[in-house]
C-alpha cells in the first residue's frame, strides 16, 4: 500500500513501512507541504503520516478515496477535522506519553527562564553590557515556594505539577474534569479558573486547543493576574489572545511570559510581542529532543501500520469508528 508523509521526520518511520513492503513518499521540501501538492499527493495515498501543521479536513478527505488511516506525528489534534473523518470511517492516530517528560521539562525550561530574565541578561553579556554585579539589576521572580497554577491537568500538566513539586512549589490547578488520584498524588488543589487566575504566581497552559479553549487568556484573564505573574503557553498558540497579552506585557500588568506555542506560527520576526523583553518566544520545540522525536515516530508509524491492517490503531482519537 501507499503512504504520504508530509514531512521529513526520524527515518525509523520509512524504514518500518519498508520492512512491511508499503511504498512511501515523504515530502522533502522545506516547511510545511504545500496545500495544493498535498491535496494532488492524497489521491494515491492509502495512509496518511500527517503532521501537525497540515490541516486533515473534508476537503482534503474527498480528494483522498483510498485513504485508510490517518496518523498526526503529535499528541495535539487541533489541526484533524475529527468529525470528518469518522463520518469517513477513517481512523485516526496521535502520540500521547513518549513526548509527555520532554514537553513538561521544555515548560519549566521557560517558567524559569522567563521568571528570572535568562534570555535579556545573556543578551546584556553579549553586548558588553554587563559592568559589574549589580543589586539591582536582572532581578525576577522567585519559584521555589511559588504557587504554580496549572490550566489542563492532563499527562503533560501533571508531569509539570511533578516538577513544581521538586521546587516546593504549592500546586493549584483548573481542568475542566476533576483529577482525584493526581490531586492525592500530588497535593495538587482544584480551583475554579478565576480564582487560579487570581492566586496564581505562575499560570502554564497545558490543554488541548478546542473551540472551547481558544483564546481561554484574553483581556479579562490577564487583568485578573498578578502584576508578578509569568504566563507560559506550551499547550496550542490559540489558548491566548497575541494582542491582549502584548498589551498587558507591555504595561507590565504581568510580569513575563515564556511561549513555546503562539498564534500565529511562525510568529512573524516583526510580530510586536518580539520587540518585549518580558516574553520570551521560542518555536515550538516541546517535544525536541532527539529520543522523543524518535518515539513519536515509532508510535506515529505503529498507527498507519495498524490501520493499514484493518486493525485498531494503539492511539486512536476517534474510537467511534469501531462501533
Ligand atoms: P491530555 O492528557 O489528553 O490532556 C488534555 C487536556 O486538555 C486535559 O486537561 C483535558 O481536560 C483538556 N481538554 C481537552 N479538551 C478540552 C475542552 N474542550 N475544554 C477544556 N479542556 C479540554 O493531553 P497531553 O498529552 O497532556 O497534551 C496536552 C496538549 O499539549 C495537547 O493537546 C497539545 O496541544 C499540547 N502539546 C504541545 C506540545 C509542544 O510541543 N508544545 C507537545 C505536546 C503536546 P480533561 O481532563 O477534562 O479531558
Ligand atoms: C506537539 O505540539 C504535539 O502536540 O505533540
Amino acid at each position: 500500500m501507499h503512504i504520504t508523509i508530509t514531512r521529513r521526520i526520524p527515518q525509523l518511520a520509512q524504514t518500518l513501512f519498508e520492512q512491511h513492503g508499503h511504498t512511501v513518499y515523504t515530502w522533502g521540501g522545506n516547511g510545511a507541504m504545500p496545500r495544493a501538492e498535498l491535496l494532488q499527493e492524497v489521491a494515491e495515498a492509502d495512509g496518511l503520516l500527517s503532521l501537525l501543521t497540515d490541516k486533515v479536513d473534508a476537503e482534503l478527505l474527498a480528494a483522498a478515496p483510498k485513504l485508510k488511516v490517518v496518523s498526526n506525528f503529535a499528541v495535539g489534534y487541533d489541526n484533524l477535522d475529527v468529525a470528518a473523518l469518522t463520518a469517513h470511517k477513517i481512523p485516526a492516530g496521535n502520540t500521547p506519553d513518549v513526548l509527555t517528560e520532554t514537553t513538561a521539562d521544555t515548560a519549566f525550561m521557560l517558567l524559569m527562564a522567563a521568571a528570572r530574565k535568562l534570555v535579556p541578561a545573556q543578551a546584556d553579556v553579549k553586548a558588553g553590557k554587563w559592568h559589574t554585579w549589580e543589586p539591582l539589576g536582572w532581578i525576577g521572580q522567585e519559584i521555589h515556594g511559588a504557587t504554580l497554577g496549572i490550566i489542563g491537568f492532563g499527562r503533560i500538566g501533571q508531569a509539570i505539577a511533578r516538577r513544581g513539586t521538586g521546587f516546593g512549589m504549592k500546586l493549584v490547578y483548573y481542568n475542566r474534569s476533576r483529577r482525584p488520584e493526581a490531586e492525592a498524588e500530588l497535593h495538587a488543589q482544584p480551583r475554579d479558573f478565576d480564582a487560579l487566575l487570581q492566586e496564581s504566581d505562575f499560570v502554564v497552559l497545558c490543554t488541548a486547543l478546542t473551540a472551547e479553549t481558544h483564546h481561554l487568556i484574553g483581556e479579562r484573564e490577564l487583568a485578573m493576574m498578578k502584576p508578578s505573574a509569568v504566563v507560559v503557553n506550551i499547550g496550542r498558540g490559540g489558548l491566548i489572545d497575541p494582542s491582549a497579552l502584548y498589551v498587558a506585557l507591555r504595561a507590565n500588568m504581568i510580569a513575563a511570559a515564556g511561549l513555546d506555542v503562539t498564534e500565529p506560527e511562525p510568529l512573524p520576526a516583526d510580530h510586536p510581542l518580539l520587540t518585549l523583553d518580558n516574553c520570551l518566544v521560542v518555536p515550538h520545540i516541546g517535544s525536541a529532543t532527539y529520543n522523543t522525536r524518535e518515539q513519536i515516530a515509532r508510535l506515529a508509524a505503529g498507527n498507519i501500520l495498524a490501520g493499514l491492517r484493518g486493525e485498531r490503531l494503539p492511539h486512536c482519537i476517534n474510537p467511534e469508528v469501531y462501533a
